[in-house]
């Protein structure tokens, strides 16, 4: 048997003496890798009689957590040199010129900005921010809703059919409106409920101010005493905050959509004399949101009892939105993927004017 004690010294001796932690990983593994002389050594005690495998075992014991702990001083050890080094290589010239920064840096969309800033001002009203997918259930997105098969809020939607039903045989589209995100979020949790729900949307539908895929953010509120004259206050405040007015002028018309009940369009104060279209000013209206209290049915849809609760949803567009606010004619070329219209409509993420970074600029 190897005399324990020359071992240990000659080891002690390895690890004092390396320079560096790839050779102290390799004496470790060496040592006390799975295959390592000390732990073969631990392994052949089985073969020894009860009193010598207690003498050895404990000396045996002694030498492994002496060569573990001198390993981990080492460890240390040469860690602190490394550093030490590199501090004492390393310097930062201060002095040296900045890099071009309109050399490589990229833009952020005029749609992912309107979606950050959107998103912000309902943040701070304490909205929560729900998702869903874009490939949506017929269920979710026309039945949940109270638009059922016979009805003709259906053939307006121009839906994408997907070809091929999901595993539980229902049918998927392309959600045509982020609306299905209501009840997807309804029914996972108990009211009261406050959140915003940005995402795409799909209609087969191409023209100077339609694209077969474009953006929307879904709003909903439901609880006890949740009435018309929060959604009003809510659209009021979140347009004033988006167009930074201080005062904007909204006018509620009566509509139609099946999920609310009533249903109204929100339009906004504009001017279309000049050359530019201008928000809160003149007297013209321009359409900007659809919206509603939630209708009855949809509430059911996800277990919730109308009797009870009762809420507000609205749905903005927020391409749309960007067009307005940032002054973008052709709603196309947003999906074109042309960097010189992105070097020009696009922001640089340093000067975003968002309102946790100011809004004006
Ligand atoms: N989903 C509607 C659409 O795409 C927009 C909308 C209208 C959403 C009224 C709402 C709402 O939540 O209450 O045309």
């Amino acid at each position: 048997m190897i005399d324990l004690v020359i071992l240990e010294k000659e080891i002690l001796e390895e690890v004092k003496s390396v320079k560096d932690q790839d050779g102290l990983e390799a004496i470790r593994v060496g040592e006390l890798g799975k295959k390592g002389r000390i732990s073969l050594l631990m392994k052949d005690l089985s073969l020894l009689s009860p009193e010598e495998k207690k003498e050895k075992g404990s000396t045996l014991n002694k030498l492994k957590n002496n060569v573990s702990n001198s390993i981990s001083e080492k460890k240390e050890e040469l860690e602190n040199t490394e550093l030490n080094n590199r501090l004492l290589k390393e310097k930062v010239d201060v002095s040296l010129p900045v890099q071009s920064q309109s050399a490589k840096t990229g833009k952020i969309h005029p749609v992912s900005q309107v979606m950050d800033e959107i998103s912000e001002i309902f943040g701070s009203l304490g909205y929560q921010i729900a998702e869903g997918p874009d490939i949506e259930t017929e269920h979710y997105n026309f039945n949940a809703l109270n638009i059922p098969e016979s009805h003709p809020a259906r053939q307006m939607h121009d839906t994408f059919y997907m070809p091929d039903k999901n595993d539980n045989d229902e049918s998927l589209v392309l959600r045509t409106h982020t609306s299905p995100v209501q009840v997807r979020t309804m029914e996972k949790g108990e009211p009261p409920f406050k959140f915003i729900s940005p995402g795409r949307t799909y209609r087969c539908d191409s023209d100077q101010t339609h694209t077969p895929m474009f953006h929307q953010i879904e709003g909903l509120v439901v609880d006890e005493k949740t009435h018309l004259g929060h959604l009003k206050w809510t659209l009021e405040t979140f347009f004033k905050s988006f167009f930074e007015l201080d005062s904007i002028e909204i006018q509620l018309r009566p509509s139609y959509f099946p999920f609310t009940e009533p249903s109204l369009e929100v339009d906004v104060l504009c001017d279309r004399s000049g050359s530019v279209l201008k928000v809160g000013e003149g007297s013209d209206w321009l359409e900007v949101a659809g919206a509603g209290m939630i209708h009855s049915e949809v509430l059911k849809s996800a277990n919730i009892d109308p009797t009870k609760y009762q809420g507000f949803a609205f749905g903005l567009g927020v391409d749309r939105l960007a067009q307005l606010k940032y002054g973008i004619p052709d709603l196309r070329t947003f999906f074109n993927g042309d960097v010189r219209w992105l070097n020009h409509y696009g922001f640089s993420f340093l000067d975003i004017p968002t309102l946790s970074r100011g809004l004006k600029k």
